[in-house]
Parts: structure tokens; sequence; C-alpha cells
């Protein structure tokens, strides 16, 4: 039954609505795990995890038939209504226990310091306030635990530069869920406080034209240690 607030007459809005992006995204998703080479990617992003994971923004829920079985549980955040309904059909399927909880980034429904990992694939482009998402994510992460990220954001040259910012005050964001395009996810990770380990630039697609959205970075950070270094 969907949420009413005291007195009023409609249900609650979701904090995130979406509903053409989510029809969009939850085909074009599936055609990405193997024209844009995703699942590879997914692979990549996941590989190693283990203990309590959340997962940020898990959209349809195309990384959870990724997980590694040492992975004791995942807690997959999707604030979206349509694509968290494919998520818990993908959660049904998955090798390792994944519980999808409606919530946003910016206000986590969860513990502190709860967790080992925490994942973003692909959404800190679409937070309303990325300070404030990422204060959350370390809120939940234990010291010493780690983020993985796959992130798309700011690169090329000046007039790449110029089109995607032009592009984030116009037409984008309301086309693509809340997207944006010249955020520098790696500059607000080490802002948040967090300490970059090994991540890599690359280009999505790899071959082909090099569209505003094909500048990524895949990697790992971490929550130092309480008075000291990541673990
Ligand atoms: C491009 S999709 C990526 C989905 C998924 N992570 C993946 O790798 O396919 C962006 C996702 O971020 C979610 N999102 C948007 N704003 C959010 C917020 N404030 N907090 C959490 N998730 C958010 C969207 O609902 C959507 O599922």
């Amino acid at each position: 039954m969907p949420l009413r607030s005291p007195g009023a007459a409609r249900p609650l809005r979701d904090p995130v609505h979406h509903p053409l992006f989510a029809r969009y995204y939850a085909r074009a998703s599936v055609a990405a795990e193997t024209r844009l080479g995703m699942r590879a990617i997914r692979d990549r992003l996941l590989s190693g995890l283990s203990g309590r994971v959340i997962e940020i923004g898990a959209g349809n829920g195309l990384n959870f038939a990724r997980y590694p079985r040492t992975v004791a549980e995942v807690v997959a955040i999707e604030p979206e209504r349509r694509l968290r309904q494919l998520a818990v059909e993908n959660a049904l399927r998955a090798d390792v226990p994944v519980d999808v909880v409606p919530g946003a980034a910016e206000a986590l429904p969860v513990k502190s310091e709860a967790f080992d990992a925490v994942v973003v694939s692909l959404v800190l482009c679409s937070v309303r306030d990325v300070p404030r998402a990422l204060a959350e994510i370390r809120r939940v992460l234990r010291p010493g635990g780690v983020v993985r990220f796959f992130e798309h954001g700011r690169g090329g040259g000046a007039a790449m530069h110029f089109t995607q910012r032009a592009l984030d005050r116009t037409l984008w964001p309301p086309l693509s869920g809340g997207c944006h395009l010249a955020r520098d996810p790696i500059a607000a990770l080490r802002e948040a406080g967090f300490e970059l380990g090994p991540y890599r630039r690359l280009l999505m697609p790899e071959t082909g034209p090099t569209l505003p959205t094909s500048y990524c970075v895949l990697g790992t950070a971490w929550r130092p240690e309480r008075g000291g270094t990541a673990a």
C-alpha cells in the first residue's frame, strides 16, 4: 500500500520519480551488458568483495548476479519504483542474499558503520546532492571499509567540457533521470574524505565515437581507519 502523510489525500511521491527514464533504462541497460561490455565491467567492479555490502541506486539490479559468493549479504537501495520492482526480480535470481530497499543516497535508511563495502555504479551522476550522498556512504561504511565505483563524468578537451556543461544546464538531466555529465567523481570522493585506491579511467564504448557520457572511471576508495589509514 502506498505511504500517505497524515491527513493528506494523495500518496507521498517517491524521492526519485522518473518513470519514462526507468522504462528506457530497464531495456537499454540489459542491451549494454553485452553490447557495451557492461557485464565484464560489473565483474571487475565487484570481484573480491566480501562481508556485508550496500549498493546505492541499484537500478534494475544488474549487479546482483555478479556478486561473488564471498559476499554475505547485499542491501540494495533504489528510490525509483519501477526499477526497484525489477531489482526485486533480479534479487530472487542472485546467488547471494539481496534485500532491495526503498531509499535515497542522501538519507540512507541503515545504521552507521554497518557495512564492509559500498557499491556505486552510474549513480553519483544522478544523485541530487553529491557531498551529502558521500557523507552518508562514509557514515554507513565501517572504518577501513571499501567503496567500489564505476562512474562516468567530466572528460575530454575544452570543447567536450563545454558540451557537457551546456547539456547539464539544459536537456540532459530531465531526459536522463537526473543524470549530469560534467561531475568529477574522483574529486568528489577525495573531498568527502575517502582515500583513493587503484582506479582506472576508460572510455565507454571503448571503440567508436566518444560521447559526452563516455568518460568513465572504475576503481576503489577507502574510508580511512580511525586515526590512521585504510585497511
Ligand atoms: C543510470 S542508473 C544506474 C543503475 C545501476 N546502479 C546500474 O549499475 O545499472 C542510476 C540509478 O540511480 C538511481 N538514483 C537516482 N537518484 C538517486 C538518489 N538520490 N539516491 C539513490 N539512487 C538514486 C536511479 O533511480 C537509478 O536506478
